[in-house]
């Protein structure tokens, strides 16, 4: 089908994990052993869209879409399985076989190509002036601000010197011609023979993709003035709300945790004072993309803003975008600095190490902002305050938590925990009501389908399973021609010595259609323990069996041997398997 080598395949697939790539397009949350979100291809609010890290599968229960990672960046962007790889070979770097391209195809991705082209050659332009004659300002600028030679290195610091038209011949020198530079970004068409750069006499930040892909800059003020900051526009290779500064290195840090600041500076020296897990955002308001963007990196972000008023209102408007994402959330505020850049300077990196332990949970963080919004001594204000933090609580899901928060409060506002408490239990009955309909809904399906389900299930799950059942149970047993189909292929990889896992029997299967349902078998994985799963295979064989010579029985109603398969239900319903069998 595709003109990839298996093995091609396998490395994209491997490279790029369900969760991450799903997580790009989903806000996908917790929930055992599989991420719960809404589904992205129909309308729905309250999710049914499933995917599954160990078997790298997804499945939606509104609609039956399921598949693997390509199938679902073919449904959702849109895309053949060709260019579904190449889109997932690009997310990791992978270098893909040389394949013939569509020419669309081909000339965006060389305009993609040129433009990273621009951007590096830019970069090496910015620094060589800094270390020329020319960065002498800029050069004392940064002395200024105390950032390390090696940091300037590190960071690819440069300066855009004050001729307006030097990148541009610079590029020009280098071949490029003036539609890719003015689609840059960096160079712009003044009058029919004039073309000037966007940047003049500015500090320069290269901005750089997580694979390590210059993609624009941000250029500041040297000292006073207006604008402080000039920033690359979007471009085909510059998308604002899905880079963050810095995640390039960030990452390198390995930590799952991340720390998000508002400035390019305040990255800048938090990395040099050796906490390298620091991103920032580009001067755009924090967003849905940066928080999955981030999920793929971490687990929990430290929140860390300015001082001032805008900082809480970034921090309060960025904590439901994280939590969305199902990042755990820490928030810390700079105390007697203005921003984190400024705090270093003053109190140095071990000072900054302490207020970093010190952040707290966004929920006490909220419930301080809550407490500013009320006056206490006021009988009605501190019920409607105590409603509130209720509400706030109602987002924890653990108790043991909530008590510690509640006990926080409680010190700080001195009212009486019971009365929250009360609160709590109002505003919890109803939540519970509906998590009971939920999870009526997930296990409802029973009866014969289910048993084949199982039997599915548990036969995948190990090998040991596999070689008692199938000498007990045929796949034509199933009756219905798709089970059948599936324990076939799942016999044949046992007997091929192959892996047995969803991914590998999904290769096995053509259609979507039948990729979903097989999904759809192990979004809830049932997890049996040794004592209860021989009686668990016991029973689902003896009503599979039951099934299969019910309906051969009442086919052959007329047949002389009828009595034989008679005889065969009997012994079907009286055999017993032990774990000993196999
Ligand atoms: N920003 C911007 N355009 C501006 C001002 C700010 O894009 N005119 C963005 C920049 O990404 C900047 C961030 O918002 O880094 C935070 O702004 P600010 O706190 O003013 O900048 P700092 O990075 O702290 O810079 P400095 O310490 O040099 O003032
Ligand atoms: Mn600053």
């Amino acid at each position: 089908m595709s003109y990839y080598p298996s093995e091609v395949i396998d490395d994209i697939r491997s490279g790029n994990d369900i969760v991450d790539v799903i997580g790009e397009y989903v806000t996908l949350k917790r929930s055992g052993s599989s991420y719960v979100g809404l589904c992205p291809f129909h309308n729905e609010k309250t999710p049914s869209f499933h995917v599954n890290r160990e078997g790298q599968f997804y499945h939606c229960f509104g609609c039956g879409a399921g598949g693997n990672v390509i199938g679902f960046i073919m449904e959702h962007e849109n895309l053949s399985f060709g260019d579904a790889i190449k889109y997932l070979a690009d997310r990791i770097n992978y270098t893909l076989p040389e394949v013939a391209f569509t020419k669309d195809a081909r000339q965006k991705r060389e305009l993609k190509q040129k433009l990273y082209d621009i951007h590096k050659i830019a970069a090496r332009f910015y620094y060589d002036c800094l270390m020329s004659d020319e960065g002498k300002n800029a050069v004392e600028y940064l002395d200024k601000r105390e950032v390390s030679i090696g940091i300037r290195r590190k960071f690819g610091l440069g300066y855009a010197p004050i001729s307006r038209g030097a990148l541009y011949s610079k590029l020009k020198e280098a071949g490029f011609d003036d539609d890719s530079i003015v689609k840059s970004g960096l160079a712009y068409k003044r009058d029919a023979n004039t073309f000037y750069d966007k940047f003049f006499n500015r500090l320069m930040f290269p901005i750089i993709d997580v694979y390590g892909n210059i993609i624009g800059f941000g250029g500041r003020i040297l000292g006073d003035g207006q604008p402080k900051y000039l920033n690359s526009p979007e471009t085909d290779i510059f998308n604002k709300s899905k880079n963050l500064y810095n995640l390039n290195l960030a990452k390198q840090a390995h930590k799952r945790e991340l720390i998000l600041v508002e400035g390019y500076m305040d990255a800048i020296a938090i990395y040099q004072a050796g906490f390298k897990n620091v991103v920032a955002s580009l001067g755009t308001a924090f967003n849905e993309n940066h928080s999955k963007v981030m999920k793929a990196y971490a687990d929990s972000v430290i929140l860390l803003f300015d001082s001032d008023e805008a900082g809480v209102k970034a921090v309060m408007r960025a904590i439901p975008v994280l939590k969305a994402a199902g990042l755990k959330i820490k928030v810390l505020q700079v105390t007697n600095a203005k921003d984190p850049d400024e705090f270093i300077k003053k109190f140095g990196a071990a000072a900054f190490g302490e207020l970093l332990n010190s952040a707290k949970s966004h929920i006490l963080f909220r419930a301080e902002q809550l407490q500013k919004q009320y006056n206490l001594d006021n009988l009605e204000e501190k019920i409607e305050f105590s409603k509130d933090i209720a509400k706030l609580m109602s987002e924890v899901d653990s108790s043991i938590e909530v008590d510690a928060y509640l006990r926080e409060v409680s010190r700080l506002t001195q009212i009486d925990i019971s009365a929250i408490r009360s609160e709590i239990n109002k505003l919890s009955n109803g939540v519970q009501d509906i998590k009971a309909v939920a999870s009526r809904r997930n296990t409802n399906k029973k009866g014969i389908d289910g048993a084949r389900e199982d039997i599915i299930n548990i036969v995948m799950a190990n090998r040991r399973y596999y070689d008692i059942i199938s000498r007990y149970l045929l796949p034509e047993e199933l009756l219905d021609p798709f089970y059948i189909k599936i324990l076939k292929i799942i016999y044949k990889l046992y007997e091929a010595d192959k892996t047995v896992n969803t991914q590998s029997v999904l290769d096995c299967i053509e259609t979507p259609e039948e990729q979903s349902k097989f999904t759809a078998i192990f979004v809830k994985r049932i997890k049996f323990n040794e004592n209860e799963i021989i009686k668990a295979i016991n029973d689902i064989v003896r009503s599979i069996k039951n099934a299969y010579y019910d309906k051969i029985i009442s086919d052959n109603y007329t047949n002389p041997n009828i009595s034989q398969l008679i005889e065969s239900k009997r012994k079907a319903n009286n055999l017993y398997i032990s774990l000993s069998d196999g």
